[in-house]
């Protein structure tokens, strides 16, 4: 049974996390503050956190639970980790594991997120669903994330000779939380926004349009959770995702297998494939 917690945002490191973050303002309408030398970005149900450090970092990935007794729980189930640290977007109700590659995951109360914005009056709702990590060791990740942390899995991608190259897991009854790329580089690879429908995906991309933002993958249909999506670049290189319809997974649903292939990550054409 998935944990029950949903993304509540990312912290990453950037050497220009004030260009990061006016770009988050422009292409996907978040509001940018400077926080001491934190740039916390917000809009309503979505965040995502810039400060000083090298490229494609994470410095921690954030999951909220909807309230203080539901993170206990969890708790009792996987351990109290350790102390979470000290950031803008995280209150006193907080613990932190660290993954095999050194990723911090953070684990919230939402109700302690007392700083909730107005949505942007001229886009689309999006919110913060989902991100992808690349790692040259996926199958000790995908083994701290499913045994240590109670990920549910929803899909793999092996190869010929049955070699993990991509896994996605989920935390909630969404497909996928976090996904993890068999990759040569240590690093962040995208964090997705999930919008409520087709007609919002054309309104996101007219928006893209209208402020010169490229669209560098897509529009296209992931094969594992089905999601339609486009990707556009931000100025370190990290992709950011517009998706919509991902697939809602039934209690019980059976962990799929596909193939290591461009159609499985795209199944009406070309893949970003890392590795
Ligand atoms: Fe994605």
């Amino acid at each position: 049974m998935p944990i029950g917690a949903t993304l509540h945002h990312l912290h990453l490191s950037s050497p220009q996390p004030a260009q990061l973050a006016q770009f988050y303002a422009r292409a996907f309408g978040f509001e940018a503050q400077l926080h001491g030398a934190e740039w916390v970005c917000r809009t309503a149900g979505r965040r995502i956190v810039f400060s000083p450090g090298p490229a494609h970092q994470i410095r921690h990935i954030a999951f909220a639970f909807p309230n203080a007794a539901a993170l206990a729980a969890y708790a009792a189930r996987v351990g109290s980790g350790e102390a979470a640290p000290a950031s803008a977007l995280i209150g006193a109700a907080a613990m932190s594991f660290v993954d095999p590659d050194g990723n911090r995951v953070v684990f919230i109360a939402a109700d302690s997120d007392t700083g909730a914005t107005a949505a942007h009056p001229a886009l689309p709702q999006a919110v913060s669903q989902h991100l992808a990590l690349r790692t040259t060791q996926p199958d000790a990740l995908f083994a701290f994330y499913q045994d240590k942390l109670a990920f549910a899995l929803s899909d793999r991608v092996l190869d010929d000779q049955d070699t993990l190259r991509a896994c996605f897991l989920r935390t909630d009854e969404m497909h996928h939380a976090l996904a993890l790329f068999r990759s040569p580089e240590t690093r962040f690879d995208h964090q997705s926004f999930e919008t409520t429908g087709w007609q919002a995906m054309r309104d996101w991309a007219d928006h893209m349009g209208r402020e010169y933002v490229p669209i560098v993958w897509g529009i296209g249909r992931h094969g594992p959770g089905n999601d339609t999506f486009f990707m556009v670049q931000d100025p370190d290189g990290n992709l950011g995702e517009i998706s919509c319809d991902l697939e809602v997974c039934a209690a019980g649903r059976v962990a799929g297998v596909w193939p290591h292939a461009q159609h499985t990550l795209n199944l009406w054409g070309n893949a970003i494939m890392r590795s």
